[in-house]
């Protein structure tokens, strides 16, 4: 259980992995994630359900190198195994047909937006995906991504690909043309939510957002990934991962976000001393 059966470099910084992992794969709907292990002493990483194939019991995921767990999930190679891979969790994606909608990823979000454009579409929505990055080279999943949509924009912060500039300026652009968009979806870093949501305010459009609190348990029992939506206390784990982006307390989210910084350097400086061999060794590849 939990085999690495495929596993590709889409980035320097980005791998996927397609895992076996029949029992999530039989259940898991848009929207949901994973909580995986690498070993038994190691912590807990979540991450969202990128693609999944019923049939042959498989889950990818999708993960960018930000410290030491996910560079550590890097160095394994197929045919090796993960110590634990808990899910389907969270609530599942509010798949309906809205008419116009449009779905957007920025970053390693690109991936996460991934089923949620795909079962839209198929419900019989028309899908327009904006995905964005930083560079050419960090655009990831085009090809999967146009296939979700009725039709796709790319854009890159310095123009090195698609249309120079980020997704928001496009979205505003779409809102202002046409008044027949019925619902947003974004998933990406905290401040491209926000700016999202801020964006479709003036338009009122619904902007359902995914939000990456750090968890810790995922059972809500922990309190970790705590947000506050519309005054109240919700637990990202159980309550969402998706919210009305309108009612989150985006200040608060993102102090939250980097609360651990120290320990977390220091378990990264830990596990680059010149010493540290990880259980399989280093990528040789
Ligand atoms: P660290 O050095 O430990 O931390 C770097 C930063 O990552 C931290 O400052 C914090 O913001 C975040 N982080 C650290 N630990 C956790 C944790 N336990 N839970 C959440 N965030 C944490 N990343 C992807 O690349 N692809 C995904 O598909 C994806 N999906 C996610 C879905 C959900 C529901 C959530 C909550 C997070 C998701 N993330 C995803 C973020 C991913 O979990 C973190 O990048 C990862 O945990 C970092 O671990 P690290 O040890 O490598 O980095
Ligand atoms: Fe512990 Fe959500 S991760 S309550
Ligand atoms: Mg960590």
């Amino acid at each position: 259980m939990y085999k690495i059966i495929k596993k590709e470099r889409l980035h320097d910084t980005i791998y996927s992995m397609w895992i076996e992992a029949p029992d999530v794969a039989s259940s898991v709907q848009p929207g949901q994630f994973i909580i995986l292990m690498i070993q038994e002493k190691g912590e807990r990483i979540p991450l969202t359900v990128a693609d999944f194939d019923r049939e042959k019991g498989l889950i990818r995921i999708v993960f960018q190198i930000v410290g030491k767990t996910s560079e550590e999930l890097s160095t394994l190679k197929e045919g090796d195994k993960l110590y634990s891979f808990i899910g389907p969790l969270g609530k599942k994606t509010e798949i309906a047909l809205y008419g116009k909608v449009i779905t957007i990823g920025g970053g390693t979000g690109i991936a996460c937006i991934h089923t949620i454009a795909r079962a839209l579409k198929e419900v019989g929505n028309e899908v327009i995906s904006i995905i964005g990055a930083r560079t050419k080279d960090l655009i990831i999943m085009e090809e999967e991504i146009k296939k979700a949509s009725s039709k796709l924009i790319v854009t890159t912060d310095d123009g090195s690909y698609g249309r120079k500039g980020f997704v928001t300026q496009v979205l505003k652009e779409i809102l202002d043309k046409d008044q027949s968009i019925k619902k947003v979806w974004t998933i990406g870093p905290a401040i491209m939510m926000k700016v999202t949501c801020e964006t479709t305010k003036p338009y009122s459009v619904e902007t359902i957002v995914s939000l990456n609190s750090v968890m810790v348990d995922g059972t809500g029992m922990c309190g970790s990934c705590r947000v506050t939506i519309n005054g109240e206390t919700k637990f990202v784990c159980t309550d969402g991962p998706e919210f009305d982006g309108q009612l989150v307390e985006w200040s608060e989210f993102a102090n939250r976000l980097t609360r651990y910084q120290e320990q977390e350097q220091k378990s990264w400086g830990i596990y680059h001393k010149p010493t540290h061999t990880c259980r399989y060794g280093k990528e040789t590849e």
